[in-house]
């Protein structure tokens, strides 16, 4: 695999992912053949927003292939509740573990750790950004309950704005021949403009539906998502948008016999209980799938990493990200980097917003 971080999915090419779920099989059929690939290695879990499943298959993972963990669960702590920057606290942590999962709430923060990280970085989420070992997790079920990753009708509904998941799930599915996306959601909770873009870049299909019973007879995969709460201004702004979309045993008559349900989880009210007994729900087998996803991940990245020294300093730009929620809004010192968009548009190359100059 050619990258040292993994930031976003899409870094890698699709013949390194194929690479990485054909791994993630063999070492579901096989587990114990794999027991001492990481021994002596450790792994590093820097989370600074709340986790079961991330950071508990991470742990796992590493576990199971012989290597050791260190890190928090909670920021408060660690120094950084002594006011530690996350450069400081990376570079200290990247001469600790040979690898590093880092989940945080403001958008581009791994992005911004592999900046100074001697140790491979992974993106375990970034506030409402991406979060591509779910993805990774995604991909491992599907291509395993669907036997392709082409070809697909894929609905997607619940809180696409700030659903991380979905943001990387459509980028990576769309660079797959032949699929196309229903995007399921309120007008207020529509994917953001950086994944229209990709969208409409890979030239795939996609279209928008107001309720799910409109959208469910065309699909062979349902990615439903829980409306974010945490990610929203107020508690009223969140009321507005909860309970709009539930899938329940009523809406599941409508769809194919062969449709998958996968969820990221935590579930909150958006898949009644009872539609966990339908064989086509897959969203607990699909965290299983994520722990062999991340031992592949950990192994293949692992495989290639090297320590060159980093560089000391970067070109920055005299523009800032106007996203409140970038990470270069909390952590003054980091370099602004972006990518010209034509016009006056910049790309920040941390958090993807758009930014005029
Ligand atoms: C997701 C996340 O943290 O973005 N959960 C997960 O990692 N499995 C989805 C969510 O929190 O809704």
């Amino acid at each position: 695999m050619n990258v040292k971080h993994l930031i976003d999915l899409e870094t890698l090419t699709t013949g390194e992912l194929m690479e990485v779920i054909e791994l993630a099989n063999a070492i579901k059929a096989d587990p114990s053949a794999y027991a001492e690939c990481c021994r002596g290695k450790i792994l590093a879990t820097l989370f600074y927003e709340p986790s079961t499943r991330t950071q508990m298959s991470f742990k796992t993972a590493m576990l199971r292939l012989g290597g050791s963990v260190i890190g928090f669960d909670n920021p408060q702590n660690s120094s950084v509740s002594k006011g530690e920057s996350l450069k400081d606290t990376i570079t200290v942590v990247g001469g600790y573990a040979d690898i590093i999962a880092i989940r945080h709430s403001m958008e581009g923060t791994a992005k911004a750790a592999s900046l100074y990280s001697a140790a491979p970085v992974i993106n375990a989420g970034d506030g409402g950004h991406l979060h591509p070992t779910q993805t990774l997790t995604d991909v491992v079920t599907l291509y395993h309950e669907k036997g392709t990753l082409d070809n697909m009708c894929i609905g997607l509904c619940g809180d696409l704005k700030n659903g991380r998941t979905v943001h990387s799930l459509i980028k990576t599915m769309s660079h797959f021949k032949g699929n196309r996306f229903v995007l399921i959601s309120t007008p207020e909770l529509t994917v953001p403009q950086y994944v229209k873009d990709v969208m409409n870049a890979s030239g795939c299909r996609y279209s928008e539906a107001a309720s799910l019973a409109e959208a469910m007879p065309m699909l062979d995969v349902l990615y439903m998502t829980r409306i974010q709460r945490e990610r929203f201004k107020s508690l009223e702004e969140y009321e507005k948008q909860k309970g709009v979309f539930v899938l329940d045993r009523e809406k599941m008559q409508l769809a194919k016999p062969d449709m998958k349900i996968l969820h990221p989880l935590p579930r909150v009210d958006e898949i009644t209980e009872e539609v966990d007994y339908d064989s086509r729900a897959k969203y607990f087998e699909q965290t299983v799938y994520g722990m062999y996803a991340r031992m592949a991940l950990i192994m293949k990245m692992l495989e290639n990493a090297d320590r060159k020294p980093l560089p000391r300093q970067f070109d920055t730009h005299p523009c800032r990200c106007s996203n409140p929620n970038c990470i270069t809004s909390t952590e003054a010192y980091l370099p602004k980097l972006f990518r010209p968009l034509g016009g006056d548009m910049l790309l920040c190359q941390y958090c993807e917003g758009r930014s005029l100059i």
